[in-house]
């Protein structure tokens, strides 16, 4: 299989494209997208301008939660394809030049992986695979058994992100397995050296298929420690734990180290120390390529699906400030604003009705003018929006269902009914609706009943009328990446914020050596005049405007005259200063 060559920072210079498979597109009318889908859509890709293919999970699962619980990592699912079309979806991608990086999730397994099959045998070497433990008597702990024999409780109180506890009671072991997901997704044990060793085998398998990297799944919470830590600290177990950098360390000597991948860990949990991300991927880091932290998705919600927070411009930007300077010359950022695990960042972000188009275009201008790897997330280059759920029935996330239903039952709402408009912003869901190709029936994604509703604004927001019309968010997208081939300032410039405090509008600079980049961006529905006189010294030379997203083509204006500027709602300007 022919492989790509790569300079060893080459994912500084990419633009990734995440396909979520289950939602790009099917082709034999099952209603659930597939490989051959993705290979039909290359041209597209191609199209787009993206350098590489971030791929969710497409191994064999049942699919408790779309394929992150996997059953064998070595084989396709059988809804997507079989592994001669993984093949020539490689091939395809790298004839056309762009990387393929594959989902990588071992945190967990699925509840069917064969080693978790074996592990309920307490005298199988599997059995430390996993977290298995004896549970506690009830009487003697603060936490309820929701399941389990009488008397007894967990072994401790964690609970699982996905609501309820994170421990599930097997008749059979007639022991506790810890499960920090569903409960069709046990954690394996990294501590057994055996589980590393398989680990690291079946990412060499991969390599050795022609890959180009990976995305980690979650890979900051393998290093748990249950001892000594208080009940209600519960970060300190497992976000980051004791070994992590051990482990990663020991995956990048055995796996990683001098192939010139994109690695991208995936990082959840609340804010992260600088010290702690350099860790992760400074120079004398462990060896990844970069993380995605999750601090600019938390300011806007609560800690529960239904709660929804009023999002703060000057906090979003201190977010992105802090991690720009924080590594600037150690590390590096990825840049995304929604993935398969948020809500569209158009309806989230922007205006999704009025400025639909404009504020998707400004988001994008934010993504691919800060330093950092932009993501784009599957029809983020068409402006898709979130769903108009309505009621529970509606949803098909675990992440979305679960823990609505166990706090009806439990009594902590009252009904959907009461949660269900932060519910529909929040929900996982909106990222999972089809993609939308075209106004026919299903947006073309199936010929079948789709897995999950379409969009009914698909009969205006698709690829079809995108790819038409010179001035849509698909071309608009299209700009911005040959901006990044273009300038070097705009992958290496260092980035200084001139509006910290402003509450609608956000300027920075970025600078590279004689190069310099000027960005203005308009968060708001009504017009903005900018003033950064004060902030920064514009020069007396020309200013040149690279992109607009008010349709502007190219066009010259004294540099000075960008201090006060008025601003359209939601516009971006991407200028060229010429000191
Ligand atoms: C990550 C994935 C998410 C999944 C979870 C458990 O956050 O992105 O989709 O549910 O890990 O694997």
């Amino acid at each position: 299989m022919a492989g790509l060559e790569h300079d060893s920072d080459w994912w500084k210079e990419a633009v990734v494209y995440q396909v979520y498979p289950r939602s790009f597109n099917d082709t034999d009318g099952d209603g659930v997208g597939d490989l051959q889908g993705v290979i039909e859509k290359l041209d597209y890709l191609d199209e787009l301008g993206v350098d590489v293919v971030w791929l969710n999970p497409v191994y064999e699962s049942p699919n408790a939660d779309n394929g992150y619980d996997i059953a064998d990592y070595r084989s396709i699912m059988d809804e997507f394809g079989t592994m001669a079309d993984w093949e020539a979806l490689l091939d395809g991608l790298h004839e056309r030049g762009i990387a393929l990086i594959m989902d990588l999730v071992v945190n967990h397994t699925s509840d069917e992986h064969e080693w978790f099959l074996q592990s309920r045998d307490p005298e199988s070497e599997y059995h430390d695979w996993y977290w298995w433990r004896e549970g506690v008597d009830a009487d003697e702990v603060d936490w309820d058994a929701e399941e389990g024999p009488e008397g007894e409780a967990p072994p401790n109180d964690w609970g699982s992100f996905f609501g309820g506890p994170a421990w599930a009671y097997d008749e059979e072991t007639e022991e506790w397995y810890l499960h920090l997901f569903d409960r069709k997704q046990p954690d394996l044990n990294w501590e057994n050296t055996d589980v590393r060793e398989e680990v690291f085998d079946m990412m060499q398998w991969w390599l050795e298929k022609g890959i180009d990297g990976f995305r980690m799944d979650v890979i900051n919470l393998i290093s748990k420690v249950e001892e000594d830590a208080p009940d209600d600290a519960i970060p300190e177990h497992y976000f980051n734990g004791p070994r992590i950098h051990e482990y990663i360390q020991e995956m990048n000597e055995a796996v990683l180290e001098g192939e010139d991948l994109l690695t991208v860990g995936e990082m959840i949990g609340d804010e992260m120390a600088m010290e702690t991300a350099r860790q992760y991927v400074g120079e004398n880091g462990d060896g990844l390529s970069m993380i995605f932290h999750f601090e600019h998705m938390l300011l806007d919600r609560g800690h529960n699906i239904w709660e929804r927070e009023e999002l703060d411009l000057t906090e979003f930007k201190a977010v992105f400030d802090r991690w720009q300077h924080g590594l600037a010359d150690d590390g590096w950022n990825s840049l995304y604003l929604n993935n398969h695990d948020q809500p569209r960042m158009v309806s989230r972000f922007g205006n999704d009705d009025e400025y639909r188009r404009e504020s998707a275009k400004l988001l994008g201008t934010l993504l691919h003018t800060l330093q950092g790897t932009p993501y784009i997330y599957q029809g983020e280059e068409l402006g898709m929006t979130n769903y108009p759920f309505e009621s529970l029935d509606d949803y098909q996330d675990v992440d979305t269902v679960n823990p609505v239903q166990n706090a009806i039952d439990d009594g902590r709402i009252d009904s959907f009914a009461a949660v269900a408009d932060d519910v529909r912003q929040n929900s996982r869901d909106n990222a999972r609706t089809p993609m939308q190709w075209s106004a026919d029936e299903h947006a073309g994604f199936t010929d079948g009943e789709p897995w999950m509703q379409v969009n009914p604004n698909h009969e205006h927001i698709n690829a079809e009328a995108e790819r038409e019309d010179p001035d849509s968010v698909f071309h608009y997208y299209r700009a911005l990446i040959d901006l990044r081939k273009e300038h070097d300032v705009v992958v290496y410039g260092e980035y200084d914020q001139l509006t910290p405090d402003h509450e609608e509008l956000w300027a920075y600079t970025r600078t590279h050596g004689d190069q310099q980049l000027f960005v203005a961006l308009n968060f708001s529905d009504s017009s903005t005049t900018m003033d950064v006189s004060e902030s920064v010294d514009l020069g007396d030379g020309e200013a040149t405007l690279l992109l607009g997203n008010y349709g502007q083509r190219e066009e010259s204006a004294a540099a000075d005259a960008l201090a006060s500027v008025d601003l359209r709602p939601w516009e971006a300007r991407v200028y060229r200063l010429e000191n």
